[in-house]
């Protein structure tokens, strides 16, 4: 982690209707009122978003979206601005996760002009990359991420990024239970965190966080956590459940 303070994120994909989202969001509040040391943030539905960010007002859990439409506003039915996220009480959004790209035509290109929207909001962006099974057993990991990374970014400077986390998450080890090894992990982390450094800039690279998420239980996130270039966790299933959530908050123990 060296010097960054983790991110422990919970995407909520389309689980839980807002008063159920409420119930869970009011839970972690009690359950992580007494952690330091680590941001949290939950992502709940569009429609959970304005009653959760009144549960989480002035706690220690932060609130974000999972997606978002470039336009400021107009004739975009079903899609969502980022200054209607602001007002809805979210810091975080994600951009490009593995279920957008893949379900719903998302590309590098429609990517980058979230990031550049999210950014301009003052929202900060949770970048997400990874390679399919497929990819990786054909030995294509790393220009998979190099191409995700050149195109999500291009344009970019240094000064636009500082608030920016990447979320390495290989599409293999969602929902599968499959875990990426640490050193897997690590590998890749380490990989994408040189591709900021040659593409971008070094200072960025050192201080920008890299989040793991692929199967992230309470039982597997001090492990990862102990690699150097890990520093937090996208959480799907293991987050809608506040217990679990909080006990992969609390990986130090
Ligand atoms: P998972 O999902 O933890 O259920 O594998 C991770 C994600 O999709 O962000």
């Amino acid at each position: 982690m060296s010097g960054r303070t983790p991110l422990i994120a919970g995407n909520w994909k389309m689980y839980k209707t807002g008063p159920e989202a409420v119930d869970t969001a009011q839970r972690l509040v009690e359950l992580l009122a007494d952690t330091a040391d680590v941001d949290i943030m939950i992502a709940p539905v569009f429609t959970a978003l304005d009653p959760v960010s009144q549960v989480v007002a002035d706690s220690r859990v932060g609130l974000g979206a999972q997606n978002l439409y470039w336009e400021k506003e107009g004739a975009y039915t079903g899609e969502i601005s980022a200054d209607m996220l602001v007002a809805a009480g979210c810091q975080y959004v994600i951009i490009g996760h593995s279920e957008r790209r893949q379900y719903f035509g998302e590309t590098d290109e429609t990517v980058n002009k979230k990031i550049r929207t999210a950014i301009d909001a003052g929202l900060i962006p949770v970048f997400c990359v990874g390679e399919t099974e497929a990819e990786r057993e054909a030995g294509q990991t790393f220009s998979v991420l190099d191409k995700q990374v050149q195109i999500g970014l291009g344009g970019y400077f240094a000064k636009d990024l500082g608030t920016l986390v990447i979320a390495y998450e290989p599409v293999w080890a969602i929902g599968t239970g499959k875990t990426a090894t640490r050193e897997q992990a690590q590998e890749a982390h380490q990989y994408i965190r040189s591709l900021i450094e040659q593409n971008i800039d070094k200072t960025l690279a050192q201080s920008m966080r890299i989040l793991y998420g692929g199967s992230v239980k309470p039982d597997n996130v001090a492990d990862l956590m102990q690699m150097p270039d890990i520093d937090g966790a996208l959480v799907g299933g293991a987050s809608l459940d506040a217990e679990s959530f909080s006990k992969i908050v609390k990986f130090k123990g």
